[in-house]
């Protein structure tokens, strides 16, 4: 009798290596990038020659222009290169959307720095003055990347921001050990901070500007050779979907493209990507809505956002919070929780709207007193329910 599992594995496949695709893959080369990289190199040079001088750098550019690759591909060789000199220098790299809070983030920083650390409830400003013990005790510099530093700006303002700036500052003549970098997508929002925050920031602003077509397709050639079986794509799909995702120079979308034609390709088993499988993905992706940040979302939050996607079926614009909540009740019934009380689900509720996957506004006349109505403005609801049924796993 066939085996049903080794016949699927043993099934050839385009792709030589998938994880070259995956979203949390760091590309050891960066095409377009490199004067970015040299920069930042120049920057921190300093650092490395005379440890002690901290820097501090914001990256800024919209999504996908590689603000996230090229501050880990930067911190990975430096780290190497400090280590060679016999410079104890970490690279530590934390994202601002998925730990939430500054209490979160230094919880995060501190646990990477020593692991061990007791678990018991410390303040941020214990938090804080430990992180500083242990980098002073073990001789250690770090650069420490906050990512999405829009999302911590946003919920909380630049307390933490201004804490770390200040952190060895106390002291005159104190040894720098902490670096920063800021990854954000606004500049507006960096420009709205504190003048004393800016002043201490702006000497080194790095811009990444949106890739061109002829940029995405050079990044895609290079993806390519790493994941794909040669031949499994010619250069004329290549330009298909680089051109595609040049509209918003985004290479995460151009990259997604790729990977979903090809696994449409897989399961067609074909031998190789034709342009129609690029079309069908066209229509499915959506760029404004990331995939990692629905990952990110927790439990309650996806079970949430699946009873959304339920409420505003295809002919509604908007569903008012009680329907939701009605379809929310179901869904947790269905995934056998406990569905959260009022208050909760209205917070859970304002935390989707920060994150920017939906959006909700007050009812104008004509409905009975007033409501909340819930929409969502970027991505087709039946893609949403299936991305996070596929999340959410079988029930
Ligand atoms: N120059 C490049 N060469 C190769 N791959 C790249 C390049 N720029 C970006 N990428 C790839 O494109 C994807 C998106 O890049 P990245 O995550 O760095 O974008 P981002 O600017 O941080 O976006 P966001 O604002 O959404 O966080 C990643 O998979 C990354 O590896
Ligand atoms: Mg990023």
């Amino acid at each position: 009798m066939p085996n049903i599992v080794e016949d699927e594995l043993s099934r050839p496949s385009i792709f030589k290596d998938e994880s070259k695709l995956s979203i949390d893959y760091v590309p050891e080369h960066l095409p377009h990038r490199e004067s970015e990289l040299k920069q930042l190199a120049s920057i921190f040079r300093v650092t490395l020659e005379k440890p002690g001088n901290s820097q501090r750098v914001i990256i800024t550019g919209n999504i996908g222009t590689g603000k996230t690759a090229l501050a880990k591909n930067f911190g990975n060789q430096i780290v190497t290169i400090a280590s060679k000199r016999g410079i104890n220098l970490h690279y530590i790299h934390i994202n601002c959307r998925r730990e939430r809070t500054s209490f979160t983030i230094l919880n995060r920083l501190v646990k990477t720095l020593h692991p061990r650390i007791p678990r018991r409830g410390f303040s941020t400003e214990e938090l804080l003055q430990i992180m500083k013990e242990i980098l002073v005790e073990k001789d250690i510099h770090i650069i420490l990347t906050l990512d999405e530093l829009d999302f911590l700006l946003k919920r909380e303002g630049e307390e933490l921001l201004y804490s770390l700036i200040r952190l060895f500052d106390e002291q005159l003549n104190a040894v720098q050990r902490l670096s920063l970098v800021g990854i954000m997508r606004s500049e507006a929002l960096f420009r709205g901070l504190d003048s004393s925050i800016i002043s201490s920031l702006q000497q080194n602003i790095i811009r990444l500007k949106e890739y061109s077509a002829a940029q995405l397709e050079t990044i895609l050639i290079e993806r390519v050779k790493e994941a794909l079986q040669t031949n499994a794509i010619t250069n004329e799909e290549i330009k298909f979907i680089a051109d595609i995702a040049a509209k918003q120079g985004d290479a995460r979308y151009a990259l997604e493209i790729l990977w979903r034609a090809g696994k449409i390709a897989d399961a067609q088993n074909k031998t190789r990507i034709l342009p129609e499988h690029i079309r069908e993905v066209k229509s499915e992706i959506y760029p404004v809505v990331r995939k990692d940040v629905l990952r990110d979302l927790p439990f309650q939050h996806k079970t949430l956002l699946l009873a959304i996607s339920r409420a505003l079926t295809t002919e509604k614009a908007y569903v008012t919070t009680s329907e939701t909540e009605k379809i929310y009740r179901v869904v947790c019934e269905e995934y056998n929780i406990e569905p959260r009380r009022h208050t909760q689900f209205w917070e859970h509720l304002k935390e989707l709207e920060k994150q920017g996957i939906i959006t909700t506004k007050i009812s104008g006349t004509g409905m009975k007193g007033k409501t909340t109505l819930i929409s969502l403005p970027d991505i087709p609801t039946s893609i949403l329910e299936q991305e996070i049924l596929n999340l959410l796993g079988g029930v």
